[in-house]
């Protein structure tokens, strides 16, 4: 009776256990995650997250912008942001990423100041299971190291600026170019995107950098008035901040607003003014506010939500006969 009784429980258990809904793929697969994933998984909200960004500097009012919407972004969604400034210096931002390793953040957002070395920290935060989204600038580092890229196509941006003097100078002409950091995501894809896109007609007669700042784009300018006198046409500029270093340096010798064709890179309320002195005859938009898009991707990642792997922000390019009345709404 007893066996009778015992061969009934089973019998019954198994047809229970046979008409019960499948397990959910991830609890079946037992420890099988989706890389990143974290404990608050699928329910994570912004208030459990810990976003490392170790920012690569404050060289450019676009920086300050970018720097800031992460801060803002932050603060108003309750994502608590482990914040640093690596001053343009590589290795700075890369003890950055190792202290936040060690202190275990949910997700990383990377602005790379150049495009190589990234190998190894990248690495380090996988084998942590800390994913990584490059902003802004590109890496070379193979793409299986970081989860997503949010920032602008830099070689559009060059390509843009190259169309805008395919308009200044229709016969022709000699151009300088102020190029941004070297080895950064954004000069080498300017720079691409430019010659690819530049009439055959208009020769670039130098190329040197003004590292993406005010302070270093006025004596390279000064350099170029020296040594290229009465030979340009114009002149190409990767940021706002070397435009209005440079500015500087060509008022001082003496020439008048237009005089020279200029374009640049940005878009920030600098580049704006510019435009409407006269100096610069059409502004690329390359846009800092990226917070709220990196923020909710770092969401989807925590959540072991699908994302995209490449996001890259729709821009257009800004002329002057607009720039008095855009400025006042500019937020950069
Ligand atoms: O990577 C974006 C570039 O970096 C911006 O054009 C420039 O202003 C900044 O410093």
């Amino acid at each position: 009776m007893i066996k009778k009784i015992a061969f009934l429980i089973v019998l019954a258990s198994l047809v229970l256990a046979a008409c019960s809904p499948a397990a959910p793929a991830t609890e079946a697969a037992g420890s099988a995650k989706v890389f990143g994933q974290a404990d608050c998984a699928p329910n994570c909200t912004y208030k459990e997250m810990t976003l490392c960004y170790p920012q690569l500097g404050a060289e450019s009012d676009w920086r300050t912008a970018n720097s800031a919407s992460f801060k803002e972004t932050a603060s108003k969604l309750g994502v608590k942001l482990i914040f640093s400034d690596a001053q343009q210096k590589q290795e700075n931002q890369i003890s950055a990423i190792r202290s936040c390793i060690q202190q275990g953040v949910d997700v990383i957002a990377l602005p790379p100041v150049v495009e190589p070395g990234w190998d190894a920290v990248l690495q380090e935060a996988k084998d942590a299971n800390i994913p990584v989204i490059v902003v802004d600038r590109s890496v070379s580092a193979d793409p299986s190291l970081y989860s997503a890229h949010i920032g602008s196509d830099m070689e559009i941006e060059g390509k843009r600026s190259a169309e805008e003097f395919n308009k200044l100078l229709p016969n022709g002409g000699n151009i300088l170019e102020l190029s941004g950091t070297t080895g950064s995501g954004a000069a080498v894809g300017r720079a691409k995107g430019f010659r690819e896109a530049l009439n055959p007609n208009i020769k670039i007669l130098d190329s040197q950098t003004g590292n993406f700042t005010r302070a270093e784009g006025k004596p390279v300018m000064e350099a170029f008035l020296k040594k290229y006198a009465g030979q340009i046409d114009g002149v190409f500029f990767h940021n706002d901040d070397m435009a209005i270093g440079a500015v500087e340096a060509i008022k001082a010798a003496g020439i008048q607003p237009g005089e020279l064709k200029m374009v640049s890179i940005d878009g920030t309320r600098g580049g704006f003014q510019l435009m409407i002195d006269g100096w610069l005859q059409a502004d690329v938009e390359c846009n800092p506010l990226l917070g709220p898009q990196v923020m909710d991707l770092a969401l989807k990642l925590m959540n072991g939500q699908p994302i995209e792997k490449e996001a890259l922000t729709d821009e257009g390019v800004f002329y002057p006969d607009k720039a008095a009345e855009l400025l006042p709404t500019r937020q950069y």
